[in-house]
């Protein structure tokens, strides 16, 4: 079975085919950076334009790489929510309309799920079903509980910022750019981690929620402090950001993996891409643990190609009509 996956919730269109059998055959991404970086963000109307422009050159480019012909096509994935409206309307509309005129299963991606199910596209590393997953991305910080490929139960979130969020408003502070999050993260290795100090919210009092804007306010204090900041002080400030994120992170996992008594835990998402988390989770933790390489943490269409292909598999398809929800709670999905 090969499912050909498109990506399009946000600033990258990505397109990728999984099969089966051989699993990750192929994918490309587009990223739209250079296009938002000048507005220091994402602007939907210009993203849903590129995407418009991209999906279909990236799907013929794939299909040309691989060796692939639009009838070896068993399934069409492609995201349907959570993201911005317009730009997953572009790759749902697409997939949707390409799945019908080709005569096979459409597959509406939760794009969450897709992000935690992306570590178990590689049989040699797969974690055992139940596991804990840290979701870290631009959108959502969430720590859940997978029993079962659409069996969610959410341990904690965030209530305000993303991890992702913080990253990149950290970024723009210190005058870094975007995305934020590689660029602290690079910033931070020239760091002196005894200079700063700062706080890991909601670490004090019991529960798996996370707050990050705090954290932003204390960053901004600082940085007023500074003003004007030299080379040093911005890769400091970058380093006391970075270890309390990840700090924070890792008091929570702690917490859910202790709390549940599961002990293999997933991380995955755009934050999972940071070589510091990575790390730390992996040293502290009494847990195994799990992530995908750097490029199927970010947004990618492997992810999205392999998530269709679990629910294809279990006979799932998608109704005629394009059905995208710019909000989408995870825990709404069932197992198919
Ligand atoms: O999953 P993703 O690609 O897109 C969303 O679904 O949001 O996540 C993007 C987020 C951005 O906020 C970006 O700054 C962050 O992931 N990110 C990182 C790193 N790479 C990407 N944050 C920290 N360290 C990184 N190396
Ligand atoms: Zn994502």
């Amino acid at each position: 079975m090969l499912v050909l996956g498109i990506e399009s919730s946000c600033d990258e269109t990505a397109v990728a085919l999984y099969d089966q059998r051989r699993g990750l055959v192929g994918h490309i991404l587009h990223s739209q950076v250079a296009v938002h970086a000048k507005y220091g963000g994402v602007v939907p109307e210009l993203a849903s334009r590129d995407h418009i422009r991209k999906v279909i050159p990236l799907i013929g480019e794939l299909l040309e790489d691989t060796d692939t012909k639009l009838s070896d096509l068993d399934g069409i994935a492609y995201t349907a929510g959570p993201g911005l409206l317009g730009a997953l309307m572009v790759g749902a509309g697409f997939g949707r309309t390409l799945a019908w005129a080709l005569g096979v299963p459409a597959l509406a991606v939760h794009h969450m799920e897709a992000h935690l199910l992306a570590p178990l596209m590689d049989p040699a590393r797969r974690p055992p079903l139940p596991f804990v997953a840290l979701l870290v991305s631009g959108g959502h910080t969430q720590l859940v509980q997978v029993d079962a490929v659409g069996a969610y139960t959410l341990l904690g979130e965030s209530l305000d910022d993303a991890a992702g969020e913080a990253f990149d408003k950290a970024a723009k502070m210190l005058g870094l750019g975007y995305p934020g999050g590689p660029a602290v993260a690079e910033a931070a290795q020239s760091g002196d981690p005894g200079r700063f100090s700062f706080p890991r919210p909601m670490t004090n009092r019991p529960g798996l929620d996370f707050s990050f804007s705090g954290l932003k306010t204390f960053t901004l204090n600082t940085i007023r402090q500074l003003e004007p900041l030299a080379e040093q002080d911005i890769c400091d400030v970058a380093r006391a950001f970075e270890d309390a994120v990840v700090d924070t992170l890792f008091i929570k996992c702690r917490r859910a993996v202790e709390q549940t008594g599961i002990p293999h835990l997933v991380m995955a998402g755009g934050v999972a891409a940071n070589q510091v988390l990575r790390a730390s989770l992996a040293e502290r933790l009494e847990a195994q643990t799990y992530y995908p390489p750097p490029a199927l943490c970010t947004d990618n269409g492997a992810m999205v190609a392999y998530a269709g292909l679990c629910r294809l598999q279990a006979g799932e398809s998608a109704p005629l009509s394009i059905d995208t929800r710019a909000r989408w709670p995870l825990t709404e999905l069932t197992p198919p």
